[in-house]
């Protein structure tokens, strides 16, 4: 468990309420995995007391870019950061994707904010690999596709793309399984999560989720973000520390 301070680089808007928070570390860019996340101290004050968890959603050089969208009043605190700012995080932390299976396309699944990983995902890829993207939001301004590939993009209300859920699309392409060795990544609402944890689990699909919950601590300690595990042996796991990111067939959603 690593505390460090590092200074603000920049907090650009992405598209309407979606921030880009990007900091400069060599150490932590070095350290940093898919999937993994900082909890991230949102102000100087005791206001608010607990951290609150971002993906690290892309590394260039040593400058760190966290994706977020003003939730409450942590997100609101965070968007007012500027270039000089220090912001005090602790990680990385957390177990993220496993790239390293036996692949040869990366179908990747992101519902609104869950688009928040994969741009280091991708970067971290070999090039060898072929990328098939499915992102899915409530409405055009919810769809968020920085530096994604091959992207497909699904909205409930049809504003832009497929009208319907990310899931409905993916069916749709459901060939892309049968010609490929594909692993799917995803990360989205718990909803998305499910219905792809039972179609991949159906149809022996490598499929791994990254879960979101409340956390404190974020790193095991407070046992206070549990998820419940499919092992009966040991019928908790804990996202900060097991997770967030979980193989499909280990957990229970
Ligand atoms: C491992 C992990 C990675 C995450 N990565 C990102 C990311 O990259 N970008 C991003 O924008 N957000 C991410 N989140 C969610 C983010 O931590 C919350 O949106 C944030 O804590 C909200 O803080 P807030 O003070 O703005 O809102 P709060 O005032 O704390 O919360 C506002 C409302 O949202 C609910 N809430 C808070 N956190 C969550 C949650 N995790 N799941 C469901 N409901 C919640 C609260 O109960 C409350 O009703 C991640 C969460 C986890 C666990
Ligand atoms: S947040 Fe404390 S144990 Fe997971």
């Amino acid at each position: 468990m690593q505390i460090s301070k590092i200074p603000v680089v920049a907090l650009e808007q992405l598209q309407n309420n979606v921030f880009l928070l990007k900091a400069r570390s060599k150490e932590l860019a070095e350290k940093s995995s898919p999937g993994q996340f900082f909890n991230i101290k949102v102000s100087d004050s005791y206001f608010p007391l607990l951290r609150r968890p971002f993906s690290i959603s892309n590394v260039e050089n040593d400058i760190l870019t966290f994706m977020f969208d003003i939730h409450g009043e942590g997100t609101k605190l965070l968007s007012l950061k500027k270039e000089g700012d220090n912001i005090d995080l602790i990680g990385p932390l957390g177990n993220g994707f496993n790239l390293d299976d036996d692949f040869d396309t990366a179908v990747i699944v992101a519902g609104g904010l869950g688009s928040a990983p994969f741009p280091l995902l991708l970067n971290k890829l070999s090039k060898e690999k072929k990328v098939k993207s499915f992102v899915g939001g409530r409405s055009k301004p919810n769809v968020i596709t920085w530096k994604l590939a091959n992207v497909n993009i699904a909205t409930d209300d049809g504003s832009i793309g497929f009208h319907g859920n990310v899931f409905q699309l993916i069916k749709k392409h459901e060939n892309i399984f049968t010609e490929n060795k594909c692993k799917v990544f995803a990360c989205g609402p718990n909803p998305m999560l499910k219905a792809l944890q039972e179609y991949c689990l159906a149809n022996n699909i490598n499929c791994e989720l990254s879960t979101e919950c409340a956390m404190a601590c974020g790193f095991g300690i407070c046992q206070g973000c549990p998820i419940e595990s499919s092992d009966k042996k040991s019928p908790y796991k804990l996202v900060c520390k097991d997770g967030p990111v979980f193989n499909a067939k280990d957990i229970l959603i």
